[in-house]
């Protein structure tokens, strides 16, 4: 009933807009007094933990893309490899795993079969396992040495928006913490992110405060046959993650690419008036947004239509954006936070508009119990 849906039409545009309330209660209570960050349940020492050498993630579908934000936290701020892996390759390609092999399975459900499988595997390989959850008590976090929940509540839309952004916390909150135990960061620097992560929240609430601009959006693309999106860094996963979205509710050939792949192939895809989403990613010295510029001019001198989402006080973009959208400024590890609301949003209202069903798309399920 709409009264359960909080007066929204879909569980999941209500499960959108409880996105700040879910990272604000995902980070509870993750420092100690002293400063400390601490997890849920880590029955793995810090002896051993320190001993970690490499980092394996597995998971499916848009955890797997939280996945992917992951690594680049991961091997920035603990300097440990990381690989990313679906959980459905994961045990069949005779991975190699040791005792100093940490493996992470993120999992909403906590019960996707793909995933559980590939665990049961790392087991037997005596590597440690720590999942990364929203379901207490369920499979995957039973059969691990750690976990670490999210506080997102019930998802019920069956495309995941606010169990993928509290991944991401998860992920971020993991990374400090190996950090932390490896010695490779140190307090101040960890209380700083933090701070950074903790001000998440109200920066969501920002993006949602301007739903109207998408959803107006949303209105033109009604009959689009396709729509790609690219991202740089952290905005890659952002970027397939958008494009995950259209297929699961809108039912349209959407995909994501790298923005630095697009002249090796992609490109010739490009037609007049092909909307591409753009993350931009913010500006700073690693010239990852000149380069996204340029990716974005190649479209363009193609007929490409560009939707830029590009940070407050980004004029540079202005030239090359069709369609600006704004997002608030935030370091670029943290972007996807609310770099992914403007394209949960825009999937919501086309397939609304496609007449849908949005929490209940077809072919798909919550939770996949069989590989
Ligand atoms: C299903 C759902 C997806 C979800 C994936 C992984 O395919 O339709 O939305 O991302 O499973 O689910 P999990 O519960 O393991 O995160």
């Amino acid at each position: 009933s709409a009264a359960e849906k909080d007066g929204h039409d879909w569980f999941m545009r209500k499960e959108i807009h409880e996105q700040p309330r879910a990272v604000a209660d995902s980070l509870l209570g993750r420092r100690t007094p002293a400063g400390q960050l601490q997890l849920d349940e880590v029955r793995i020492s810090d002896e051993d933990l320190r001993d970690i050498d490499k980092v394996i993630i597995i998971a499916c579908g848009t955890s797997f893309y939280a996945g992917m934000v992951a690594k680049y936290a991961i091997e920035h701020w603990c300097r440990i490899p990381c690989e990313v892996e679906l959980a459905s390759e994961f045990r069949y390609r005779d991975p190699i795993l040791t005792r100093e092999t940490l493996v992470v399975a993120i999992s909403q459900s906590g019960e996707t079969a793909d995933t559980l499988q590939a665990i049961r595997h790392a087991r037997t390989q005596r590597s440690k396992v720590l999942a990364i959850c929203n379901t207490n008590g369920s499979t995957i976090p039973r059969e691990s040495d750690a976990v670490i929940y999210t506080h997102a509540g019930p998802e019920i839309g069956v495309a995941s928006t606010k169990g993928f952004l509290t991944q991401l916390v998860a992920c971020y909150l993991l990374a400090l913490y190996l950090a932390q135990v490896k010695g490779t960061r140190y307090g101040d620097e960890i209380n700083q992110v933090m701070d950074q992560l903790e001000a998440m929240p109200g920066h969501i609430q920002t993006v949602l405060d301007r739903e109207e601009e998408v959803y107006a959006l949303a209105k033109s693309y009604v009959g689009a046959r396709s729509v790609l999106f690219l991202g740089r860094h952290a905005g890659y996963p952002v970027a397939l993650e958008g494009a995950l979205k259209l297929k699961e509710l809108a039912y349209l050939h959407a995909e994501g690419f790298a923005a630095g792949e697009l002249k090796h192939g992609p490109i010739a895809l490009v037609e007049q008036d092909l909307p591409i989403w753009c993350v931009v990613p913010p500006r700073g010295r690693d010239q990852l947004h000149e380069k996204m510029i340029s990716g974005i001019q190649e479209v363009r001198a193609r007929g490409a239509r560009t939707i830029c989402l590009a940070e407050d006080g980004d004029t540079a973009i202005e030239p090359y954006a069709d369609v600006l959208i704004r997002l608030p400024k935030v370091p670029t590890l943290l972007q996807p936070l609310v770099a992914a609301v403007p394209l949960q949003l825009f999937a919501c209202e086309l397939a609304t508009l496609m007449g849908h069903d949005v929490d209940q798309p077809r072919n798909l399920a919550k939770s996949v119990t069989v590989e």
